[in-house]
């Protein structure tokens, strides 16, 4: 053990006992919230909850091409106020908007998309030449959306490096046959996912069928999407984008840091916002849009974030992938990056109240090793006034029913692979960026699962921080998380899990396509390969991370040519 893998052992000694730790996440109790008035800030004086909450428009489709909507969007710079004392922020969007327009599409008929790159030649952020793909004669501005959550084919996926620059268009194809959900559309260009996506490049995509549209859910008015990020601004309104080293440094001008935290909370792209409702139901399809930032959201009646919390019950009825076997009841949901939750809330009886949806979530998360206080923690996001009358005739909302979400049988895997989380660190112990597996994006391919078969993919944190990890194509289930023996993976490169697996809380326990992968813990999800082969790719979704170069390939292959490919994996044991 060198003096550094042993001072980060001896941290991770320290600050851990993971199985005491992860278990609060598992029964929903509150960490402490960060201490206000520790952080070093320089945001703006600005009002908290003074501008109403943006409702992203929905998006018509332009005609039909051989019998197929087909749907035109623009990416395009435009300005907008993110907050009304605040000037106006030079922002990148779909269609000029931030959050980009709503697509509302039905499972089984499939959609034309046509991405127009309209952006100006010159970037919102200076550009690090030497992450992947970055050095010219690459230009700087390059986007390539990606359709998070759809099982797609491979030249519809959005992969890293199928980036197009300024003037230049694709067609996109999305057959939408999977389960209705909760998607996002974002932009994937290699190495500048993070920029593109602070910059502005992020909109929803709601997959619905007639069975959810039967369910008397809240719908309309009473659907309300909620895109959380944070970001920092300057005085005159500038986006700034600086991200850190672990200890708080921040990175040398325009190159890439590990982490970035803005100061300020933005929900559908507006900072500190507030909806008034009505004493009743509400759908919130909440979407964590961060590049890095956790959000453990609750509900809170409490008049400051200082007082005693007074916390709202809601239910989750959806994660990622599709609505949950039964709605969960809740008052803490942790949501990483890309991570999303389909939420019944009920005002009724909170007439004349204003609920706060607030965050206590560290970052970086968990950040056991953190000091407290480097970043804002973001302890209030918007504001829920229930200050509507209950519209006449409003007819009531439904739960849904309970449906059958079938488990995946682990016997059903007929292969593990495991992957092994590793931040590469230099001599100070400041990231030099973080791997799986010790590979860069571009080493040649090791994953080659086959088409419709079932797997069971294992990821290995030997790092400080939890990563929402997420596959392209799929959507998987949580098998179980476990804590390991870290000493001895650092000293023999063995692994010896700790025999104390915990399967996924309720909430967790549906379709996923990105799952957080604790520190000091292994990951097992099980993932069933369906709909196509080709290139896909599976990465950490903390945008910095993933462009420096935690992201790795995998190509689905057929089965009779199944044999014929060399893979790494072999079938563990523990
Ligand atoms: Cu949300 Cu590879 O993407
Ligand atoms: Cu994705
Ligand atoms: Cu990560």
């Amino acid at each position: 053990m060198d003096s550094k893998n042993r001072r980060d052992f001896l941290k991770l000694c320290l600050a851990s006992a993971p199985a005491l730790v992860f278990s609060r996440r598992a029964a929903g109790i509150t960490e402490p919230a960060a201490l206000a008035g520790q952080t070093v800030s320089t945001v703006p004086a600005i009002s908290r909850f003074i501008d109403p909450l943006p409702l992203p428009r929905r998006l018509k489709p332009h005609g039909k091409r051989r019998g197929t909507s087909f749907y035109r969007v623009r990416m395009v710079e435009f300005e907008k106020r993110l907050h009304s004392q605040l000037p106006l922020t030079r922002l990148w969007g779909y269609e000029g908007e931030y959050p980009g327009p709503v697509f509302e599409v039905r499972c089984g008929a499939p959609i034309d998309v046509e991405w127009i790159n309209h952006l100006p030649s010159h970037h919102l952020f200076p550009i690090d030449q030497r992450l992947h793909a970055c050095a010219p004669p690459t230009p700087a501005v390059r986007v390539v959306p990606h359709l998070h959550g759809a099982r797609t084919d491979s030249r519809s996926d959005g992969l890293p490096e199928n980036w197009f620059a300024p003037s230049h268009s694709v067609v996109y194809h999305y057959p939408n046959q999977q389960n209705a959900a909760t998607l996002w559309y974002h932009d994937h260009a290699g190495g500048i996912e993070r920029l593109n996506l602070y910059a502005g490049l992020a909109g929803f995509y709601f997959l619905r069928d007639e069975h959810e549209l039967g369910m008397n859910l809240p719908s309309d008015d009473y659907e309300i999407p909620l895109m959380l990020q944070d970001r920092s601004v300057d005085v005159s309104g500038h986006l700034v984008y600086q991200p850190t080293f672990d200890d708080g440094t921040p990175s040398p001008s325009g190159a890439w840091g590990p982490q970035f935290f803005g100061e300020l909370p933005v929900v559908n792209g507006a900072i500190y916002p507030f909806l008034e409702v009505e004493p009743r139901r509400y759908r919130l399809r909440v979407l964590n849009a961060a590049n890095g930032r956790f959000f453990n959201l609750f509900m809170n009646l409490a008049k400051t974030p200082t007082d005693i919390p007074s916390l709202v019950t809601f239910h989750q009825i959806g994660s990622d992938g599709g609505l949950l076997a039964a709605p969960v009841p809740l008052q803490h949901l942790l949501l990483g990056p890309a991570e999303r939750a389909d939420l019944v809330v009920d005002f009724t009886g909170l007439e004349g109240r204003t609920v706060t949806l607030s965050n206590n979530a560290r970052s970086p998360y968990p950040g056991w090793s953190t000091p407290q206080g480097l970043y804002a923690p973001l302890l209030e996001l918007m504001q829920f006034r229930v200050t509507r009358p209950l519209s006449p005739g409003a007819r009531s909302f439904s739960m849904p029913p309970p449906i059958l979400v079938p488990r995946l049988d682990p016997a059903q895997a007929v292969r593990t692979r495991d992957f092994v989380l590793t931040d590469n660190m230099d001599s100070k112990g400041r990231s030099l960026g973080m791997l799986i597996d010790g590979k860069m994006y571009d080493a040649p391919t090791t994953e080659f699962p086959v088409l419709g078969s079932v797997e069971k993919w294992r990821f290995i944190n030997t790092t400080e921080d939890a990563h929402p990890m997420h596959l392209h194509l799929v959507q998987f289930q949580i098998l179980e998380r476990e804590g390991y023996d870290y000493a001895l993976w650092l000293l023999h490169g063995r692994l010896r899990l700790n025999g104390q697996p915990r399967p996924p809380a309720p909430n967790e326990a549906g379709w996923k396509d990105t799952a957080i992968l604790n520190p000091g813990e292994v990951l097992t999800i099980l993932v069933p390969f369906l709909g196509f082969t080709g290139k896909y790719v599976y990465h950490c979704h903390i945008a910095e991370h993933a462009d420096n170069d935690m992201m790795r390939p995998f190509v689905v292959v057929a089965p009779r040519t199944a044999g014929e490919h060399p893979s790494r994996s072999e079938p563990s044991s523990s």
